[in-house]
């Protein structure tokens, strides 16, 4: 059975159709609109050119944001302006077949659950690392969603108290500390010489890409890290030890076997996985004593939003109903 997936990110909208098996059989990419009902209309667009020209037989849409049960309305979603929107019933307006609205990190996660990093582990925790920091939770293989569906919003539990103000409307959660943007942020600091309270020379590299481009974009700190930059390094040492202390907390509370690590900044592999072990060991209740958990890179990479978003659409109103 076919289905199409589609993943609304930050910058763009990732779409495809994809099989039983999780392999996509024909993929679209198109800018995200800044408007939502713009955005809306792309989402439709695309859905319906699958359709022409595939036998789908449902639509599964990701997002990020908190998403109801029935999986139909953005509850609320810290990085778009959107507040209890109807979004399955904006969609089905326009769509031909029933349309199911998913956690972008939920859909990534059950991604790599079922086709990628975590197929032979039974629990799971995926952790995102992008503009937000987004995730999931597989416990016994299934996604749990928790009692109103909203479940697994790990990049929104308390890391420091007094801290940061977050687009959720709390203060020091874990995404201002441990997303792409959090990376940025950190760049920008090392690049003004407050790597460590001395202007050391530390952040020079990071300075002069700020100098030519107006900005410090990831990828820029992500091609400085892979070039041994010391200033990129310790960036990301920051957002890595924020992770893997959280992670440390969700072991006690989740005890997975496995976490897997997506979003753009999980594109550094083992720079980024290396001082998140560290951070998860070193704040680990009964480090030494107890069986600790994997940490594994997302293995579907950009894919996985779509492909699980796919994979979980239900493929009848019935179905998304009831169980
Ligand atoms: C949102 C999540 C989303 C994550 C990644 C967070 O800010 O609360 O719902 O999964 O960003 O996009
Ligand atoms: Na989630
Ligand atoms: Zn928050």
């Amino acid at each position: 059975m076919l289905k199409v997936g589609i993943d609304i990110g930050g910058t763009k909208i990732a779409g495809g159709v994809v099989d039983a098996d999780g392999h996509i059989v024909e993929k679209l990419r198109v800018e995200t609109p800044i408007d939502t009902a713009d955005l809306a209309q792309a989402v439709i667009d695309m859905a319906n050119h699958f359709i022409a020209s595939h036998d789908v037989a449902a639509v599964g849409v990701a997002a990020a944001g908190f998403i109801d049960r029935d999986r139909a309305t953005v509850i609320h979603a810290p990085n778009i302006a959107w507040h209890n929107e109807p979004l399955k019933a904006i969609l089905e307006a326009g769509i031909p077949l029933p349309v199911t609205i998913e956690n972008d990190a939920n859909a990534a996660g059950w991604a790599e659950f079922r086709f990628g990093a975590g197929r032979d582990v039974n629990h799971m925790v995926m952790l995102t690392m992008g503009t937000g920091v987004g995730g999931a939770v597989v416990l016994e293989g299934e996604l749990y969603r928790g009692g109103h569906g909203i479940a697994g919003e790990l990049g929104h539990t308390r890391f420091t108290r007094d801290g940061l103000p977050c687009g959720c409307g709390q203060n020091g959660c874990l995404e201002q500390y441990a997303s792409g943007r959090a990376l940025q942020r950190e760049a920008n600091a090392i690049a003004d010489g407050r790597a460590d309270g001395n202007d050391d020379g530390i952040g020079d590299a990071l300075a002069a890409v700020r100098t030519q481009k107006g900005t410090i974009s990831g990828p820029a700190v992500s091609r400085l890290v892979l070039a041994g930059d010391p200033g990129a390094i310790e960036a990301l040492r920051r957002v890595a030890t924020a992770l893997g202390e959280a992670c440390g907390g969700f072991q006690a509370v989740l005890d997975p076997e496995m976490f897997v690590i997506g979003g753009g900044v999980a594109q550094l592999g083992n720079d980024l996985l290396e001082p998140v072990r560290i951070a998860y060991q070193t704040s680990l209740p009964g480090y030494g004593d107890r069986p600790v958990a994997k940490f594994a890179i997302a293995e579907l990479s950009n894919d996985a939003g779509l492909i699980g978003a796919a994979d979980l659409a239900a493929v009848s109103a019935v179905v998304s109903t009831g169980e």
